[in-house]
């Protein structure tokens, strides 16, 4: 099954991809994941893609198609995978359509995580990633358990001037893709993401196993 987690910058996809991973067993595939790494390991590539994210926007097309490629043809992808933060606009969807049908495969179904810009905001200030493991906490809605509290991190573009930027190239760049899919003719599920982590997950495998 190969699914996308679409949704603003902060909507929950990275949190809901990973519990996801876990209640499916198939691997989640996060763009954004895979480039902190890169710059955290000082890589060409993370170099290259440093600039883009601190500005809140998107890493040029190229880069990202060759990650998906190599995130596609590992082992672990045979059956499918859910992408996070990928596809980001419709290049980028027109592509992954092509890999996909190489391989005999489609997007299954398209997941959006709907939540207004102020709480978008809100969540950002209060993210905190866990470096060793990569999950995602926010210090009031899902405070990191006290052994991972001492090394948690904040992310360098979750200050509010690059995140109310993020959300304008999410809107004019990402936010086409649900007509995009809808016009496909996916499987397009609008998921209320205000709602408590554990609801939202709950409903996510609703529409996902009717
Ligand atoms: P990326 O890492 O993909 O970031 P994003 O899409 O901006 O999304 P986030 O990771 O910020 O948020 P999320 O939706 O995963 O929310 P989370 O679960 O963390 O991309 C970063 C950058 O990389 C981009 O700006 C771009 O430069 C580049 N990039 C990446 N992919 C690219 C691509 N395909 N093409 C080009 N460039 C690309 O949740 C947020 C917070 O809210 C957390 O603290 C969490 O605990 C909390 N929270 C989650 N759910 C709830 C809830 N239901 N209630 C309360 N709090 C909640």
């Amino acid at each position: 099954m190969d699914l996308i987690l679409l949704g603003a910058p902060g909507a929950g996809k990275g949190t809901q991809g990973s519990r996801l991973a876990e209640t499916l067993g198939i691997p989640k595939v996060a763009t954004g994941d895979i480039l902190r790494e890169s710059v955290r390991e000082k890589t060409p590539l993370g170099l290259k893609a440093k600039e883009y994210m601190d500005a809140g926007e998107l890493v040029p097309d190229e880069v990202i198609l060759g990650l998906v490629h190599d995130a596609l043809a590992s082992p672990a992808a045979e059956n499918g995978v859910i992408f996070d933060g990928f596809p980001r606009n419709v290049k980028q969807a027109e592509d992954l359509g092509r890999i996909l049908e190489k391989a005999g495969r489609r997007v299954d179904g398209v997941i959006v995580l709907e939540v207004p810009d102020d709480a978008i905001v809100e969540r950002m200030s209060g993210r905190r990633t866990d470096p060793d493991t990569g999950l995602v906490y926010h210090v009031v809605h899902n405070p990191p358990p006290a052994e991972v509290a001492g090394r948690v991190i904040q992310r360098a573009d979750d200050h509010e001037d690059t995140v109310r930027h993020r959300l304008k190239v999410y809107a004019e760049q990402t936010a086409p893709l649900i007509s995009f899919y809808e016009r496909e003719g996916a499987v397009v599920s609008r998921v209320d993401g205000t709602r408590e982590i554990n609801e939202v997950q709950a409903e996510i495998l609703r529409v996902l196993r009717p």
